[in-house]
């Protein structure tokens, strides 16, 4: 009889222990889920690397998809659009001119837009469709693939 008591006694603690654990999951589950939201949106931007550099069939992907219907696929400023444009879209494969803008120059144009930086607004400004990052990531396409230079003064 009384190990029937105690073998009950211990089953009803047993009993009580997994239903507070199960009510603390169920609170740390509530909890939790804003939380994972938050740290996705985080990590995404801390995953890209700094200035996005090495990234460049991202940067490929991007100017593809923004820049080369004005600036052509490879820089020339023939894309499909430019016709219509004036001025035309600038030729981001010229060498020579593309060593006298700094990369913060390449980043604030892509960034507040041509007129920001005392050019056309023709040139659309991308900070609300663009990520920092992305944007750094263009950049080191632009520099690596498309004019292959680097800033070498104005
Ligand atoms: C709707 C057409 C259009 C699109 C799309 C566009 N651009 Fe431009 N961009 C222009 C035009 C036009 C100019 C020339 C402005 C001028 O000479 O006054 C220009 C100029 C520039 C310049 C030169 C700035 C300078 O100081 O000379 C850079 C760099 C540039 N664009 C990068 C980009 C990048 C990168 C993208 C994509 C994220 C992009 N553009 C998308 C039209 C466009």
């Amino acid at each position: 009889m009384r190990n029937a008591i105690l073998a009950l006694m211990v089953l009803l603690f047993c009993l009580s222990i997994s239903m507070i654990s199960c009510t603390k999951n169920e609170e740390n589950g509530k909890e939790a889920k804003p939380k994972e939201v938050n740290e996705v949106e985080i990590s995404e931007e801390v995953v890209s690397e700094p200035k996005g550099e090495g990234n460049l069939n991202r940067g490929k992907l991007l100017y593809n998809e923004k820049c080369a219907n004005c600036h052509g696929p490879t820089g020339h400023g023939d894309g499909p659009q430019a016709a219509f444009l004036d001025p035309k879209p600038t030729n981001l494969s010229d060498t020579k001119y593309m060593s006298t803008l700094t990369d913060e120059h390449i980043f604030k144009t892509i960034s507040e837009g041509g007129i920001a930086v005392g050019k056309s607004n023709l040139m659309p400004r991308w900070k609300f469709v663009l990520l920092e990052n992305d944007i750094w990531t263009v950049v080191a396409y632009i520099r690596k693939d498309i004019c292959g230079c680097e800033y070498k003064g104005s």
